[in-house]
């Protein structure tokens, strides 16, 4: 559970800045949406690395439940929670959330099975109006043709229901990381008696932050502070 934990945090973390970029002009979010289209077997690569750490994820948490389950036959007649945080006793709940989160999310972005008519009718090809570079390196030329994943983005959170089940969806996978990385610390054997308030307040800093930043798309769509930009006239650009 431990390492796919940490492939998945990391995927989560790459993925939370590169959607950051929705926030400068358009060539960022989509000309970083062309390069990661463009890495083709790589991209690939990635996806499975990605799809088996969950499988395993999940299957490890099965397993580990049934144990739990298996270990007392009968139930406890009284159950008084004393140490257990809110997060850890909600672990299972919440990952099975971020799943259906999850294959909402690739329907919606990915393969574009929701809010089919709006897309269909306001997306158009956009045209990079600079280079996209990577380490200084032009990956998306200007003037290429690319998918316009910042607007789409921007009209599937401009549906308030939508853009609310983003933002508790990303509210319970916080509170998943929160245990899920205190565990991950006892796992490593990195939480000794001296460290674990230390950790803990790194942890709840950490989530808190990856929560408040991710909610400030959907949140900025639907306070009407993140736009779909206009398009710029030739002209204007002289
Ligand atoms: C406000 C939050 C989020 C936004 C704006 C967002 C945006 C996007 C967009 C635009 C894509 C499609 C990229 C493309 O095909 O060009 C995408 C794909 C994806 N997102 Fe998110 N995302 C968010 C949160 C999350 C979270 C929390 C997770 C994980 C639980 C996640 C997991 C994924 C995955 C696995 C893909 C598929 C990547 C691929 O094409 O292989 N996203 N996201």
């Amino acid at each position: 559970m431990a390492i796919t934990g940490v492939i998945l945090i990391g995927f989560v973390i790459g993925h939370l800045v590169g959607n950051l970029q929705v926030f400068q002009d358009p060539d960022h979010l989509n000309g970083y949406a062309a390069f990661l289209h463009h890495l083709g077997p790589l991209l690939w690569v990635a996806r499975i690395g990605l799809l088996l750490a969950v499988v395993i994820h999940i299957w490890a948490a099965t397993v580990l439940t049934l144990e739990n389950h298996a270990a007392r036959e009968v139930k406890y007649g009284v159950k008084h929670t004393i140490q257990a945080t809110l997060s850890s006793r909600l672990m299972r709940w919440t990952g099975v959330v971020v799943l259906a989160f999850l294959l909402y999310h690739l329907a919606h972005f990915t393969l574009g099975f929701v809010q089919v008519a709006t897309f269909k009718e306001n997306l158009q090809l956009y045209t990079m109006s600079g280079d996209y570079r990577v380490a200084g390196f032009p990956v998306v030329k200007a003037g290429a043709e690319v998918l316009d994943v910042r607007t789409m983005v921007i009209l599937g959170f401009q549906q308030p229901v939508v853009a609310l089940f983003y933002l508790v969806a990303v509210g319970l996978l916080s509170l998943h990381l929160l245990h899920g990385f205190d565990s991950l610390f006892q796992t490593l054997g990195w939480r000794s008696e001296k460290w674990a308030r230390a950790l803990r307040a790194i942890v709840i800093v950490f989530c808190a932050a990856y929560f408040f930043l991710n909610a400030t798309i959907p949140a900025s769509v639907l306070l009407g502070r993140l736009k779909v930009a206009e398009p710029v006239h030739p002209a204007a650009q002289r």
